[in-house]
């Protein structure tokens, strides 16, 4: 069976300005060749129009952080998907548990911003993960499947959508989650997603959380893991290539 070619994604977050944005850019879109993996930065909205213009011609695309559910009007602020996609972007990010903690975005506003995506013709990267007390609590499975259920727009397919899990507790912490735990949990996506859609299997789910060089052959080599969602360590480009090259070739 064909699996799905890796997506190694780099999520800027609130980082960045000109002169260093450029320059991270650049070096990775210099870096990016013949690559497995497929390549993607996401920078904030203020060097959305800059990287996308230094990712012109290459293989490396560019995504959005967040979108807002309508696709314009007085929302003062807030980016329309549409207007990502006027930049250049392909995917957008929606639901990453930062903007579900310190944004109160619950799993409607994250189908809505995904439906949104999907509308505008962006990939949706649709962000998932249990906090540290739902883990200890034996939550995590339930937890992930109505998120998930909860989250997903509707018309979604794999040109379409890709889905992270990033548990919470490994955001930022340094503290990776273990290979059994990521292949449980992509697991039960994988076979949710297979549930809800005609092509699910062929749907990427990228792990997040302290993906590093170090660790990123073990995570990117479980099963159902389709690549990788990164945070700090996207922000130097030596390392977001190792990342990338770490991703195994599947075709
Ligand atoms: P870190 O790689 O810094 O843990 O961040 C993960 C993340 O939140 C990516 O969206």
């Amino acid at each position: 069976m064909t699996l799905p070619r890796p997506l190694i994604a780099g999520n800027w977050k609130m980082n960045g300005h000109v002169a260093d944005g450029t320059a991270l850019a650049r070096a990775v879109v210099a870096g990016s060749a013949g690559l497995a993996a497929e390549l993607l930065i996401c920078p904030p909205a203020t060097l959305i129009g800059l990287v996308a213009r230094e990712a012109e011609g290459s293989a490396v695309a560019v995504g959005g952080q967040d979108c807002h559910a309508k696709p314009g009007g007085a929302f003062t602020g807030d980016i329309a998907a549409p207007m990502l996609k006027d930049l250049g972007c392909r995917y957008v990010i929606v639901g990453h548990s930062e903007r579900r903690t310190l944004h109160g975005e619950r799993d409607s506003d994250v189908q809505a911003k995904a439906g949104a995506a999907l509308a505008a013709g962006l990939a949706a990267i649709v962000c998932i993960g249990e906090t540290l007390a739902e883990r200890d609590s034996g939550a995590t499975l339930p937890v992930i499947a109505r998120q998930l259920a909860g989250s997903l727009p509707a018309g979604a397919s794999a040109a379409t959508l890709v889905v992270a899990y990033e548990p919470v507790w490994a955001i930022g912490t340094g503290r990776v989650a273990s290979v059994d735990q990521v292949a449980e949990v992509h697991a039960l996506i994988r076979r949710e997603l297979g549930a809800r859609l005609s092509d699910g299997a062929m749907v990427r789910i990228l792990y997040g959380g302290s993906v590093k060089p170090d660790n990123a052959v073990s995570l990117l080599g479980v099963a159902d893991v389709d690549g990788a969602l990164v945070g700090g360590a996207s922000l130097d480009a030596k390392a977001f290539l190792a990342i990338a090259a770490a991703a195994p070739a599947r075709r």
